[in-house]
């Protein structure tokens, strides 16, 4: 585990503080940090078809690919459409994903975002799982001021916007890898291993945000990154009032 969570501390700016854990394990907390963390898993894939659209497929790519997230999002946001359904997390594969010609980083981002949406939706699954066992209740719930204030910094024009978004992608996978860490040894024995089990993919998925970041940049990033870097820490380091996956130090609590 140190292993993995090395390289993950080193990108980071400062780790978790231990006010945010010391909420996060309360008992009355548990449902949110569930219902939290659902629909980060969610928005996790979701950020990966919109790079994929945006940048690499054509047309029949990015409704095949929607066609295998959208049953993944009716479970949260359309429940009543879903009447027996299979999700089919085995169905998403980069064969048969055509790409736009003039796409330069289509191979690449087909190859990474792929095997990411497919991880990120069987973490969907899991935590889904575990909420019908545990009668949490599966509905969408308000978003941290996290992701949304990392977007605020992506900068206009591309390059730029991708080069910027894979970088905060990076960001926000290294910051849950730290944050299940953190969070294990405080929960249950079935959670606690759950989380465990999440650190090496969501490892891996910040390196190859910030790998996909260098070969979208003409320039190095390393500044940017840091920049971004620095942002991310404030936010998680500045009192937050409102308590999720992603919160800062908690306040008016
Ligand atoms: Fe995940
Ligand atoms: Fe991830």
């Amino acid at each position: 585990m140190e292993r993995v969570l090395a390289p993950v501390m080193a990108f980071l700016h400062g780790e978790t503080p231990a006010r945010w854990t010391a909420e996060a394990r309360r008992p009355e907390r548990l449902a949110v940090v569930l219902q939290d963390h659902l629909l980060c898993e969610l928005k996790a894939a979701q950020t990966a078809v919109w790079l994929l659209r945006r940048y690499a497929l054509d047309k029949a790519g990015s409704e095949r690919l929607q066609g295998w997230i959208r049953p993944f999002e009716d479970r949260v946001y359309r429940p009543h459409l879903l009447q027996g359904k299979q999700l089919m997390v085995s169905e998403v594969t980069p064969a048969g994903l055509s790409c736009r010609p003039d796409a330069p980083l289509a191979a690449p981002l087909v190859e990474k975002m792929v095997r990411l949406i497919k991880e990120e939706l069987h973490h969907f699954e899991q935590v889904r799982e575990l909420m019908l066992a545990r009668g949490v209740a599966i509905e969408p719930i308000r978003a941290s001021r996290y992701a949304a204030s990392l977007m605020q910094l992506v900068r206009s024009g591309d390059p730029w916007v991708l080069v910027d978004r894979l970088i905060i992608g990076a960001y926000i996978e290294a910051r849950s890898c730290e944050r299940f860490a953190a969070l294990a040894p405080y929960m249950d024995e079935e959670l606690q291993r759950f989380y465990l089990s999440l650190l090496r993919s969501e490892a891996r998925h910040y390196q190859d945000y910030l790998a996909l970041a260098q070969m979208a940049s003409p320039e190095p990033i390393d500044e940017r990154v840091r920049e971004i870097g620095e942002a991310e820490w404030r936010l998680i380091a500045e009192p937050d009032p409102l308590f999720r996956f992603h919160s800062g130090v908690p306040s008016d609590l």
